[in-house]
């Protein structure tokens, strides 16, 4: 099974056409079973952003596409648009994987929050599906992330999420937010974080780029794909990459 989380879309002022619609056609060529865009699809949450959006996203032709809202599509009251451009089930079951959506951006507040009653719902999910692959998709980093500056904007019960997720073991957890791509491994779970696939506000990582996550069984492997650029390994993205070494800053 092959998965492609894409992330901080940010239509909108700082959005990248040429970045956008170069992956779009990469992602397509890959013809993934499932699509996770893990937040801030908008920069500012208003109709002409959600408009742009779901154009764009129209260039797509995977055959699952999970949306997740972001800090960014809830100010201005975004969140009332969001669930009309882009609705989504907080469960997607293919085959012997779930993927289970927390939602972490609050109206008008760039911290996130999962929340007491939300992280109940998560472990009694979890519970359900013990036998599957259990893919967890947030658009709030929960665990700090390097070469992001001061990190005040987190979630703010982020101890409380990790305990249920390694508790209820699991496998891959896959968050956005700070446009910088890493991994951590905590016990048997990865964690994911994208980099951006089309803002201009790079942080620490100065090129566009996905995740491609292949399922083999229940062995996971995440590899990074820079827009219009080859595939790194995730070991390979330990520093700020020489962006002179790349010839593929995508025109707008
Ligand atoms: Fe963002």
């Amino acid at each position: 099974m092959l998965i492609v989380q894409i992330s901080d879309i940010h239509c909108g002022p700082m959005f990248n056409y040429g970045s956008f619609r170069t992956a779009i056609e990469e992602i397509n060529a890959l013809s993934p079973d499932l699509v996770v865009v893990t937040g801030d699809i908008t920069e500012n949450g208003i109709l002409t952003e959600f408009k742009m959006a779901r154009e764009e996203f129209k260039r797509l032709k995977a055959e699952k596409v999970v949306y997740i809202s972001g800090n960014h599509d809830y100010r201005s009251t975004g969140y009332l648009l969001f669930k009309q451009f882009f609705p989504f089930n907080q469960v997607t079951e293919s085959g012997d994987v779930a993927i289970i959506v927390l939602s972490s951006a609050r109206p008008d507040r760039d911290d996130g929050e999962v929340g007491y009653r939300q992280n109940l719902w998560l472990e009694n999910t979890l519970e359900n599906y013990k036998d599957y692959i259990k893919i967890v998709a947030i658009h709030h980093h929960i665990i700090p992330v390097p070469d992001t500056g001061a990190d005040q904007v987190t979630i703010v019960d982020a101890g409380d999420v990790l305990r249920s997720l390694t508790k209820n073991r699991v496998d891959l957890v896959l968050c956005g937010h700070r446009h910088r791509p890493w991994r951590w491994r905590i016990e048997d779970m990865q964690v994911l974080h994208a980099g951006s696939v089309s803002c201009e506000r790079l942080r620490g990582f100065f090129l566009y780029s996905y995740n491609v996550i292949e399922l083999k069984g229940k062995r996971i492997e995440a590899k990074l794909k820079i827009v219009g650029g080859d595939f790194m390994r995730f070991e390979e993205v330990t520093g700020t990459p020489d962006i002179f070494q790349y010839s593929i800053t995508p025109a707008k």
